[in-house]
C-alpha cells in the first residue's frame, strides 16, 4: 500500500520541560518515495502506525517531572507516552518484522528523547522498539494496555533463575498493573504460596488472580512484622517480586528469604520522584552491585525493562492463549491527557489508564475476549 502524501502532519502531546505544560502540538513524519510505483512509504527499517490507543505508565510522568529546563534548548518538543496500539499503515524497505500492513499491532516506543506514543501517528524501528501483532481475543484498547507492564512482570519473574513451581512468593504491590501480572505468572508457574501486599479495594481481585494470603499495606505501613508472621507460619520466601518499592524487609531479610533466594524490584528502596527516591535508588543500585559480587546471601536486582530481549511475542502469546487477564481502569478521550495523568498520579488506578487517540476503523469489539480484526476492510489513512 502506498500513501498519497510525502509527509504526514498530525497532532501529538509534547512538553518543553518539567515546568511547562504537556500540550497538543503539531508534528510531522517524512515518508520516502515508493520504489515500486507511485506514492510514499515509511522510511527504510521503520514501521508507520496510525495510533488508536496509548496507555500511560508512571515512568511517562516521572520523565516529564525530571526534564530540566536547559534541555528544552536541545529538544523543545518532547513527546509523551511509551505504550501504543494501532494499525500498521506502511513498512519501510528492509524492515525485519513479523507485523504486516493492515495488522493491528501493539508495542513500546522506546526512544527516550524525541517523540512519544500519545500521538496520531508513530514511526517505530522494530530493532529498538518491541512491536507485535494484536492477539485476536482482545480489542485494540486492551492491546495498548499490556506491553510495558507485562514485559516488566515477565522479566521480574524470570531474572535470577526464578522457577515458581512449589515455591513461596511475596508480591509487593500486587494491585499495581505490573503486580497483577506477577501474581498471575506465579500462580500459572505453580507457586504453592503467593503472599501479596495490596489494599482492601483489590483484595477480592488479587485473590482471584492467585494470592493465597494478603497483607493490607494500609493497615500495615511497615511490612516487616506481617511478613515475619508469614515466615513463622509457613517458612521463608523463595522469591520476592517488588512492584511498589520500599526497604521495610531489609533489617531481617536473611530470615525472610531462603538462602539463595531472589529479590527483584523495579522501584528500589523508595517510590516517588523526589530526593528520597533518588537516595533509595542509590541504595538499591549499591545492593544490586553487592549481589553481583556475591556479597549477599541472596540475589537482589533493581531492574529496568530490557527492551531488546525479544519478550514481546511471548507476552502476546500468553495473552492470546487466554492465560492472563488485562486490566484497564479507564479509557480517556485524546483531549483529556491531563485528567488521565491526574488519575495515574493518584496511585489508585485499578489497572491501566488508556488514551483513545482514534477509534479503530475496522470492526473491532470493545469488550474483552470478543475482539476480531482482519485489518483489510477500510482505508486506515484517514
Ligand atoms: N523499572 C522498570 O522497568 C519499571 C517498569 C514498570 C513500572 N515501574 C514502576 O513500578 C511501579 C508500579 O507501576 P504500575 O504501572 O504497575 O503502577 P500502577 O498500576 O499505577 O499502580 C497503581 C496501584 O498501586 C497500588 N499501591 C498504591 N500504594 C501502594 C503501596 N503503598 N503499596 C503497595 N501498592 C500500592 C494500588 O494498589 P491497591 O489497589 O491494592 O491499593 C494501585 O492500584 C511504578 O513506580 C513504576 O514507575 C518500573
Amino acid at each position: 500500500m502506498s500513501l498519497p502524501e510525502p509527509r504526514i502532519t498530525y497532532k501529538a502531546y509534547a512538553y518543553k520541560n518539567g515546568n511547562s505544560p504537556i500540550e497538543i502540538v503539531t508534528e510531522t513524519i517524512d515518508l520516502v518515495k515508493n520504489p515500486s510505483g507511485q506514492g510514499y512509504i515509511a522510511p527504510p527499517g521503520q514501521i508507520l502506525l496510525k495510533i488508536n490507543y496509548a496507555s500511560l505508565n508512571p515512568v511517562d510522568y516521572k520523565l516529564y517531572k525530571i526534564k530540566p529546563s536547559f534541555l528544552s534548548l536541545i529538544n523543545s518538543k518532547q513527546g509523551f507516552g511509551r505504550d501504543f496500539a494501532g494499525q500498521v499503515l506502511s513498512i519501510g524497505q528492509g524492515t525485519n518484522t513479523t507485523v504486516k500492513v493492515g495488522d493491528y499491532a501493539e508495542g513500546i516506543y522506546t526512544p527516550m528523547v524525541g517523540k512519544g506514543s500519545v500521538a496520531e501517528y508513530l514511526l517505530v524501528d522494530p530493532k529498538k522498539s518491541p512491536i507485535t501483532s494484536k492477539p485476536a481475543n482482545i480489542n485494540v484498547a486492551e492491546a495498548s494496555a499490556f506491553p510495558l507492564v507485562l514485559g516488566t512482570a515477565l522479566q521480574m519473574c524470570s531474572r535470577g533463575g526464578i522457577k515458581f513451581a512449589n515455591s513461596k512468593v511475596l508480591v509487593i504491590g500486587a494491585g499495581t498493573s505490573v503486580g497483577r501480572y506477577a501474581v498471575q505468572l506465579a500462580r500459572n508457574g505453580g507457586a504453592k504460596e503467593v503472599v501479596t501486599t495490596n489494599s482492601a479495594r483489590t483484595s477480592e481481585l488479587i485473590e482471584s488472580l492467585g494470592a493465597t494470603s494478603q497483607i493490607d499495606y494500609r493497615k500495615n505501613p511497615n511490612l516487616l512484622n506481617p511478613t515475619l508472621e508469614s515466615v513463622k507460619t509457613s517458612g521463608p520466601f523463595d522469591y520476592i517480586i517488588d512492584c511498589w518499592g520500599g526497604s521495610d524487609l531489609f533489617p531481617q531479610i536473611n530470615t525472610i528469604l531462603t538462602k539463595g533466594g531472589v529479590y527483584n524490584t523495579i522501584v528500589g528502596d523508595a517510590p516517588g520522584t523526589g530526593l528520597a527516591a533518588l537516595i533509595g535508588s542509590v541504595k538499591s543500585i549499591t545492593r544490586t552491585i553487592r549481589s553481583k559480587l556475591g556479597l549477599l546471601g541472596y540475589t537482589y536486582e533493581l531492574m529496568l525493562l530490557d527492551n531488546t530481549a525479544g519478550w514481546i511475542d511471548e507476552a502476546r502469546d500468553l495473552v492470546g492463549e487466554g492465560h492472563l487477564k488485562i486490566f484497564i481502569d479507564k479509557i480517556y478521550p485524546f483531549t483529556e491527557l491531563n485528567e488521565a495523568i491526574e488519575k495515574l498520579e493518584s496511585g489508585t488506578a485499578q489497572g491501566k489508564i488508556v488514551l483513545e487517540v482514534a477509534k479503530p476503523t475496522t470492526s473491532t469489539s470493545t469488550s474483552s475476549g470478543a475482539g476480531s480484526v482482519d485489518g483489510s476492510s477500510n482505508n486506515p489513512f484517514q
